[in-house]
């Protein structure tokens, strides 16, 4: 079978660091052209790489050699690009968010559905972290007994400034969001959410502490800290009815600095998870060889994620408990 063809558009932190995943060490596919609004970083990937750079968005998802597209554009422009792929039959992976708003990446559930085949992945990596997804297969197996609380803390060590008390909900959290739903395989059914007073590092963003319950019960905490300093470090601990798991991302070395003796912490989320988006786009690439729907995140999970943030904003704007809005999950998304 002949390598299946990739196009990329947006060729910034993300999508210069998947161009070099595929053309580096992806089997089974090959990166074919790139776009970007800024055409002189599509030229430097695409000259760097040997893949032909294009100008125009659409004109990549029609390229007649491209079967697949990664859209690594800003999160406003994932719509409307996710929506052209679909029209166009071709799978796509959709960095996270699936869109910038709920009522966008509705639309997009609604094209898929209407096209009657799976063809969005949503850019959730965590679920392919050799971390969770041993938590995961631990779960399922049994051995842990029924799970209890599930303990996240998502720290990074600074923050730009237009990342606001809201956006801490809105947008750091999404990861959190999604991985709670993958480690315990159900819904989350409602937010609650604590604010402390912020960092004297960022005096204006507070820190916060996001409270769920999932639909059987299970309490999860998660706290979202951007400016920690000392590093990005995600954390989550499943305590069950007889065992508790959690992740232990240990690098392979360990550091002797300044008079301390420990394993280093990475400093972005592009060193800590970068075996997840490795195996992501391998799993994904894989899936379309074979003609089976992708085993990441689909544009059911992408949508679930902003609808727990939508609770989470209500729950912080009111110091209540908010429900969370969980409509039937149509046939086509059926784990399967
Ligand atoms: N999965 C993850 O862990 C993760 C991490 C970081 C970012 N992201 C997501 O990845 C996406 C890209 O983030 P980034 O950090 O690479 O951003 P970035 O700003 O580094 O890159 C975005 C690129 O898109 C280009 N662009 C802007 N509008 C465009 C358009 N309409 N069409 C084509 N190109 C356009 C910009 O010129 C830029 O080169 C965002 O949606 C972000 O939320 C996901």
């Amino acid at each position: 079978m002949t390598d299946l063809g990739i196009g990329i558009i947006g060729t910034g932190v993300m999508g210069t660091d998947h161009a070099a995943r595929l053309a580096g060490r992806i089997a089974g596919a090959r990166l074919v052209a790139v776009q970007d609004a800024d055409r002189t970083r599509a030229e430097a990937v695409g000259k760097a790489l040997g893949a032909r750079v294009l100008g125009d968005a659409l004109a990549l998802i029609d390229d007649p050699e491209i079967d697949a597209i990664l859209v690594c554009s800003p999160d406003a422009s994932h719509a409307s690009l996710g929506l052209a792929a679909i029209a166009a039959g071709k799978a796509v992976l959709i960095e996270k968010p699936l869109a910038a708003s709920l009522a966008e990446g509705e639309r997009l559930v609604q094209a898929e559905l209407r096209h009657g085949r799976r063809l969005v992945q949503v850019g959730f990596m965590r679920r392919f972290d050799p971390g969770y997804t041993e938590m995961r297969r631990s779960l399922v197996s049994g051995a842990l007994g029924a799970p209890l609380f599930l303990h996240c803390r998502h720290r990074n060590a600074t923050a730009p400034d237009y990342i606001t008390s809201e956006l801490v909900i809105a947008s750091s959290a999404g990861h959190e969001f999604d991985a709670a739903r993958f480690l315990l395989g159900e819904e989350i059914a409602s937010a609650m959410v604590i604010s402390p007073p912020p960092s004297r590092h960022a005096p204006t963003r507070q820190p916060q502490l996001i409270v769920l319950q999932a639909e059987s019960g299970v309490a999860i905490d998660i706290e979202v800290f951007n400016d920690a300093s000392y590093g990005y470090d995600v954390r989550a601990e499943l305590v069950c009815e007889d065992a508790t798991i959690a992740l232990h991302p240990a690098p392979p070395t360990t550091l002797r600095q300044a008079g301390r003796d420990g394993p280093a912490v990475p400093q972005d989320w592009r060193q800590r998870f970068d075996d997840a988006y490795r195996l992501q786009l391998e799993n994904w690439i894989a899936a379309l060889r074979r003609g089976t729907p992708a085993s990441g995140a689909s544009a059911w999970d992408g949508l679930a994620a902003p609808r727990v943030t939508e609770a989470c904003l209500a729950a912080w704007l009111s110091g209540t408990q908010v429900l969370v809005d969980i409509p039937e999950r149509p046939a086509l998304y059926e784990p399967g």
